[in-house]
């Protein structure tokens, strides 16, 4: 099966006229920011990749390491016949070791706002697993989401990477009680959620020394360029990201070089030296804070697994 679901609303603006809109308002806001979801266009998703293989990248290999580990007691928690929502799916990488663990998977919905990229790897996925349904949707996920699911299915929802981070703390709740609105009651959610740790460690993961987190940053003004009619010069812009530790969270910028001005779908945004438009937060969280977080959100904390010198946490959730 190989449909692409679209659940905008009836009168819906053409996502060209929503990123406009969206990159207009956060430019002229006076601390300028823009919406982290837009690195995802075909080119991001690529470079976030490359960033999932760096050596200062641990929270993919540690989570990847982890779920492996873990992987025979969620296939036992899960149930036989699962139906799988992933969240933020990306290169529908790490879903590969719940799928071989899991008895009789049904279906996978793998849900992301990265279109192309999605259908490409859902693709890929359905060679490797040709009895398994697989359905992709390109949704931004901070949108309601109505998926019709039969009955007496046996959902199981996923959102690895610690996409959740990249929220702030009331949208994570808005998030996970739009998760819980869209999962059936009793559904197990699997949450993978980055850990506060040292300094050091989380800036590393963010300014990696071959410039690919740099380079992913910048194709954010990039894609303004290409799809927006943008003259942002990218040379004038530098990466930059470091933690927060009063809000615990890596914070990423780009940093104007020098007084410049830029043109955008036809308006003028100035920038000062030094000013910055902040584009990604991803929030580091402790084990009780996130409890705490699912449990205001309609979810049951059920199991927690965490990765050597607690690097990393999976978090188990049922749908209260
Ligand atoms: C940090 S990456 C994680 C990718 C993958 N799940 C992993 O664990 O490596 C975030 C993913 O979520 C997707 N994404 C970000 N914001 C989104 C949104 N609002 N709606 C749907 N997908 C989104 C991106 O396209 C990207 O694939």
């Amino acid at each position: 099966m190989s449909l692409a679901f679209d659940y905008r609303g009836p009168t819906p603006r053409s996502d060209t006229e929503i990123f406009r809109a969206d990159v207009l308002s956060g430019l002229s806001a006076r601390r300028k920011t823009l919406p982290a979801k837009y690195f995802y266009d075909s080119a991001g998703s690529l470079l976030f990749d490359r960033i999932t293989e760096l050596d200062e990248y641990y929270p993919t290999r540690t989570e990847t390491a982890l779920l492996t580990d873990i992987a025979g007691e969620i296939a036992h928690l899960a149930g036989p016949d699962a139906v799988v929502v992933e969240f933020g799916a990306g290169s529908l990488a790490k879903i590969r070791i719940l799928l071989d663990a899991l008895r009789t998977p049904r279906a996978y919905m793998p849900i992301d706002v990265s279109g192309a990229h999605l259908m490409a790897a859902a693709a890929e996925l359905r060679g490797h697993y040709p009895e398994l349904h697989v359905t992709p949707i390109i949704a931004d996920f901070t949108e309601p989401l109505t998926i019709p699911f039969a009955g007496n299915a046996n959902v199981f929802g996923f959102f690895p990477g610690s996409t959740i981070g990249n929220f702030d703390p009331p949208e994570a709740r808005r998030f996970l009680r739009r998760a819980s609105a869209t999962l059936p009651k009793g559904a197990l959610f699997l949450v993978g959620a980055d850990t506060k740790k040292d300094r050091a460690i989380l800036e590393r993961a963010y300014n990696d020394s071959e410039g690919v987190t740099a380079a992913f940053n910048l194709n954010l003004l990039a894609r303004i360029n290409r799809e927006l009619g943008g003259d942002f010069d990218l040379s004038r812009f530098r990466h930059r990201a470091f933690y927060n530790h009063d809000l615990g969270r890596i914070e990423m910028h780009l940093e104007s070089t020098g007084a410049q001005t830029v043109h955008v779908a036809g308006r003028s945004v100035r920038f000062a030296e030094g000013e910055t438009i902040h584009t990604e937060n991803s929030y580091k969280y402790s084990a009780p804070q996130f409890a705490t977080l699912a449990a205001s959100s309609g979810w049951t904390a059920r199991r927690l697994w965490t990765a050597d010198r607690n690097l990393f946490a999976l978090h188990l959730l049922e749908n209260a």
